[in-house]
């Protein structure tokens, strides 16, 4: 129930107010100067203020004011009477929600109360998401409120200080990297470097080289000594992305910097020592590359000392309305309209929930960055989304890529609609030939095409 603080210095009116307003449905508390109304204010949950202009001590000015500091974005009705008009337009120029002029019938207070009141109800929504999003749902910018990311969450504050080599495996932009650099970056090593290498990017020789460095002259080419990443992560951490890739004999080799702590550059024979956190990343399932023989069994027992399973987007459907808001906040500054984006509408919605996300939250992010580009409304909606996105979206739909508690008519009509707009496409608008490929009536066809809004053009 909303609360809604009155202000009047009089006695009769509050009273005659409160009792308008509960009739309303609303809570109300009442104040007879700006003091205590700003008491009240600090002691109680208010959605609304509605003040009187003229108050001896403090007078209505001086109270919005005085509110908009503790409270910017509450919505404050300023009751006027006739004669303070000017004083009115000053406390709108000042951030009042409106004001009303004094004797006003209580229809149109009440709509204005609704309004306002409605208001502040989104802009509550959103603090509340926000706040949610900055605190338990939020670990160094990794979002997550599902049961499996919050275990993420905890297995890395727990890991971090330590320096136990990790596992992370998890399909391609599950956040492999992002939860790399927050183990890093929580560690004692913090200060000193994180190094990355994906060790599919390279061939066999090569990544040999880069990761252990090579003396002068070890090859041709090798014009000077040149240090590998293994050197350059000293003290810090090395990110061995893409493990899974890793060569016969550069799992050897890097088994014995495991175990023995030090290697030799290409070429050389002084063994270097390096102190180095090993974090490994892979998009495959490494143990089952080991049990087929493509994956050594004593590194992979070495690097599996704390594994981190990040789950893909489409099992964790809950995190999707967080990461919206956290993309559209990180994007914000991308826009070009004006207008500030509040979230997704009902349709797009429906469509993050119900499609598979084969590229998971990398995929999600440019999909929302893009459609913050494109937006030009407050709403993002389907035709701010990529079109390759939204056709690969319906085309690869399947029954596990829909919610387990995704509302059987909403599916069922989003499919609908979708084979309707092929068919009418295929026949070019026809819809006695569209009707006639999707099995139903002419006119049965008619009134889908028109509950669901579809542009036929003149042809029929
Ligand atoms: N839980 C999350 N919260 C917020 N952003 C995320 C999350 N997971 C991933 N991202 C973002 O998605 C993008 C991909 O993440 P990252 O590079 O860590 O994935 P990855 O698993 O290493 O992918 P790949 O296997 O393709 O290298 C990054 O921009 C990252 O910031
Ligand atoms: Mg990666």
């Amino acid at each position: 129930m909303e609360t809604i603080l009155i202000v009047d210095d009089e006695k009769n009116y509050p009273r005659i107010l409160s009792a308008v307003l509960q009739e309303e449905g609303y809570e109300t508390l009442t104040a007879q100067s700006g003091k205590e109304a700003l008491g009240k204010l600090c002691d109680s949950d208010v959605d609304l203020v509605l003040t009187d202009m003229k108050m001896p001590s403090m007078d209505g000015i001086e109270l919005l004011e005085k509110i908009k500091e503790i409270d910017p974005e509450l919505p404050v009705i300023m009751m006027t009477a006739y004669g303070t008009v000017e004083k009115a337009v000053e406390a709108m120029q000042k951030g009042a929600y409106n004001y009303i002029l004094k004797p006003f019938d209580n229809d149109s207070l009440v709509l204005f109360v609704k309004k306002a009141v409605a208001m502040y109800s989104v802009i509550k929504e959103n603090r509340r998401l926000r706040d949610a999003v900055s605190s338990q749902y939020c670990f160094d910018n990794i979002i997550g409120k599902s049961k499996a990311m919050q275990s993420v969450f905890e297995i890395i504050r727990k890991v971090a200080p330590a320096s136990a080599n990790v596992l992370i495996e998890g399909e391609s932009g599950t956040g492999k990297e992002l939860v790399a650099k927050s183990i890093h970056f929580n560690s004692p090593r913090k200060d000193n470097a994180f190094v990355a290498v994906n060790c599919s990017a390279l061939s066999e020789t090569l990544l040999e080289s880069e990761l252990f460095g090579h003396e002068k002259g070890a090859f041709t080419g090798a014009i000077s000594m040149k240090k590998g990443r293994f050197e350059l992560a000293d003290r810090g951490t090395l990110f061995l992305d893409e493990i899974g890739e890793l060569s016969q004999s550069l799992q050897v080799k890097l088994l014995r910097v495991i175990k023995e702590k030090e290697f030799e550059r290409v070429g050389g024979v002084k063994p270097v020592q390096v102190n180095i956190r090993l974090i490994a990343a892979t998009n495959k399932d490494l143990k089952k590359e080991m049990e087929a023989g493509r994956f050594r069994e004593d590194l992979f027992y070495r690097l599996n000392v704390i594994r981190i399973q990040l789950p893909p987007l489409r099992n964790r459907k809950e995190d999707i309305r967080l990461l919206t808001q956290h993309f559209i906040s990180k994007y914000a500054h991308e826009r070009t309209s004006q207008v500030p984006v509040k979230g997704v509408d009902q349709e797009v919605q429906r469509l993050f929930y119900e499609y598979g996300w084969p590229g998971n939250v990398r995929e999600f992010e440019n999909v929302i960055e893009r459609a913050m580009v494109l937006c030009p409304f407050d709403t993002i909606q389907m035709s701010d989304l990529p079109k390759d996105f939204t056709d690969n979206a319906y085309n690869r739909l399947q029954i596990e890529d829909i919610a387990h508690d995704a509302p059987l008519y909403k599916t069922l009509s989003m499919v609908e609609k979708k084979m309707i707009e092929r068919a009418l496409k295929m026949t070019n608008n026809v819809q006695s030939q569209a009707a006639e490929i999707l099995g139903i009536g002419k006119s049965g066809l008619n009134q889908k095409i028109k509950k669901f809004k579809l542009d036929v053009g003149s042809k029929n």
